[in-house]
């Protein structure tokens, strides 16, 4: 698709390195051309050593605003002349917005996971009971959106129990009451038992990373438990097969890409943004790519 641009044309885009498997563009620009609206959203692969300069570039170039990726989301934060309370809790910026020159950096993954809890399963943290598994960055911005939604318990589960505990305290300054677990702890079993909500977030289950392997025991999975696996390749994972086996509501990891890119959208736009025009492009991204690989 050639799109015309014009002197008019407002740029966003994504930093990050590699950029080139992003599916954040085709959601961006699919929304855009169907809000007719004259805006485009293009990947930027920015070196670790480039990255202070890509910052000065995208405020001299007037950008409106931009994702960020790995390896730049806590690199970027001196860069910024201000973080939102929700990128200074997680200490992670994925989207930067310019005010005129004036650098705000955000991060709409604790709000997108939890918008995607909402729309996409009916699903309200409040005074709810939640299992985490893994302690990483995703994880991170997990557990901070599930504390401010007013979750009443968390509890993280991680390979490295130090790391679980780290992430316990943080997200108990919040306000939930939480606990920090080994990934084989046998007390795993009760604290899903009594969940609400399982989320996982580590790489197990991903494709060509340990694939085989389920991270918890497919018996202690009960409805109404609501399952997530933020691996989205494959867009089914192990875990996500045997929550709806047996019977648990699920929610895959396109939710909350989707949904941090709608909450992106809308602060850099003000526009509500069509969801299901980006939620189609992004499951047909996703879908092609992950066929061609299996090809
Ligand atoms: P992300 O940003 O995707 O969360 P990350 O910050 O590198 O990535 O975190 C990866 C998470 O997956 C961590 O919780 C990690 O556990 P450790 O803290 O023990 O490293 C977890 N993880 C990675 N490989 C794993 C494996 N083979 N089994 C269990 N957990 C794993």
């Amino acid at each position: 698709m050639v799109r015309d641009f014009s002197g008019e044309t407002a740029v966003v885009g994504l930093i990050g390195y590699p950029v080139a498997h992003s599916l954040s563009p085709v959601m961006h620009n699919r929304a855009f051309a169907q809000l007719e609206m004259n805006w485009v959203y293009v990947p930027f692969p920015v070196r670790p050593e480039d990255l202070e300069a890509a910052v000065k570039g995208l405020r001299a170039l007037s950008l409106r605003g931009v994702n960020v990726t790995v390896p730049h989301k806590t690199a970027i934060v001196p860069f910024l002349d201000r973080l939102t309370p929700a990128a200074a809790a997680i200490g992670a910026v994925n989207t930067v917005i310019n005010q005129d020159g004036y650098l705000v950096g955000d991060n709409t993954d604790a709000i997108g996971f939890v918008r995607s809890l909402r729309e996409e399963a009916d699903f309200d943290p409040a005074g709810s009971r939640a299992v985490i598994l893994g302690a990483g960055g995703a994880a991170r911005a997990i557990a901070v959106g599930l504390a401010e939604s007013r979750a009443a318990r968390i509890a993280i589960a991680n390979r490295t129990r130090e790391r679980a505990r780290e992430l316990a305290e943080l997200a108990a300054r919040l306000g939930p009451e939480t606990t920090a677990l080994a990934l084989d702890s046998p007390e795993l079993e009760e604290e899903l038992a009594a969940a609400d909500v399982l989320v996982q977030t580590t790489p197990l289950g991903m494709a060509g990373a340990g694939e085989a392997h389920l991270p918890v025991n497919e018996n202690w999975l009960h409805p109404p438990l609501l399952v997530c696996d933020i691996v989205y390749t494959p867009l089914y994972t192990p875990l996500l097969a045997a929550a709806a086996r047996r019977g648990c509501r699920i929610v895959p990891g396109w939710g909350m890409l989707l949904y941090q890119g709608v909450e992106a959208f809308e602060r850099w736009t003000g526009r509500p943004p069509p969801i299901a025009v980006m939620r189609r492009a992004l499951l047909d991204a996703l879908q092609m790519s992950q066929g061609s690989e299996e090809a």
